[in-house]
């Protein structure tokens, strides 16, 4: 069975005032299909670069990506992905029912079978009140959510999450981890950062910690984190050891 994404030696950099940045560099990854990896790293470690990779907004500079066995290079490789950016928005003159019937009209779903997922995710992500209103009137929380309702809309096997739980409060939070352990239970795999590090110690499968575009650290949720600590400590530790050993700042 394929991995659902492999990453192999890749980079990508970018020339910022005549300076190459290394967003990416030589970074290695696999996440198995059925996972939920967390990928974790201070602001500017290349965590939306590498999604953006993956979703092929940008070409590797070297190495190698695929989704599902296919080359992140062939735009067929998306056909089976969700993804919600880091500051989703969408049509604020739109409800959220008819959101949901665009975005998923767009995958050439029936209207019933937009109707039946839609409500199902409307109504696991508190939304069911609202659905008749227009986005505009949301709350930046409840904008999150129909956002990621649209990225679910149909049924991706791959779900690409750029820190999903920015800005929301406690319960958003938790219906995000319910939502994601869903996803899980139902045998999709789910590549996501963010930095709620107490949320990622409990959904996810395996973690990696990027640091100027390398893996740090990573390995499974379960022992990567030494017996004792927590996932906050062990992040400012390495972050702050690979600063130090690399005359940096940690971002
Ligand atoms: N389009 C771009 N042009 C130039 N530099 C970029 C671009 N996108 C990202 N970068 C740089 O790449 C590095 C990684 O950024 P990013 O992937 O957004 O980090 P993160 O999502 O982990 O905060 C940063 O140094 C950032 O300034
Ligand atoms: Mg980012």
């Amino acid at each position: 069975m394929n991995a659902a994404v492999e990453i192999n030696a890749l980079s990508v950099t970018f020339e910022q005032n005549g300076q190459t940045v290394k967003a990416l560099d030589s970074l290695d990854a696999v996440v198995p299909q059925g996972h939920v990896f967390g990928l974790l790293g201070p602001n500017g470690a290349g965590k939306t670069t590498l999604m953006h990779t993956l979703l092929g907004f940008i070409e590797p500079t070297r190495g190698n990506a695929s989704i599902f066995g296919t080359d992140v290079r062939r735009s067929i490789a998306r056909q089976r992905i969700g993804y919600l950016p880091e500051h989703p928005d969408t049509y604020r003159f739109l409800t959220a029912r008819e959101l949901l019937q665009n975005a998923g009209r767009m995958f050439g779903m029936s209207r019933a079978s937009v109707k039946q997922r839609g409500d199902a995710l409307l109504e696991q992500l508190d939304l069911t009140q609202a659905a008749d209103r227009l986005a505009g009137t949301y709350s930046r929380g409840m904008l999150q959510r129909v956002c990621l309702a649209q990225t679910l809309i149909n049924d991706p096997d791959l779900v690409i999450l750029d820190e999903p739980t920015g800005g929301m409060d406690p319960f958003g939070r938790l219906q995000i981890r319910n939502l994601i352990s869903d996803l899980k239970a139902r045998g999709k795999t789910v590549l996501f950062c963010s930095h709620e590090l107490s949320e990622v110690e409990l959904v996810c499968d395996t973690i990696a910690i990027l640091y100027r575009g390398r893996a740090i650290a990573s390995g499974p949720a379960s022992t990567l984190v030494p017996v004792g600590e927590r996932l906050e400590p062990f992040f400012i530790r390495t972050i702050t050891a690979a600063a130090d050993a690399q005359g940096g700042s940690h971002a």
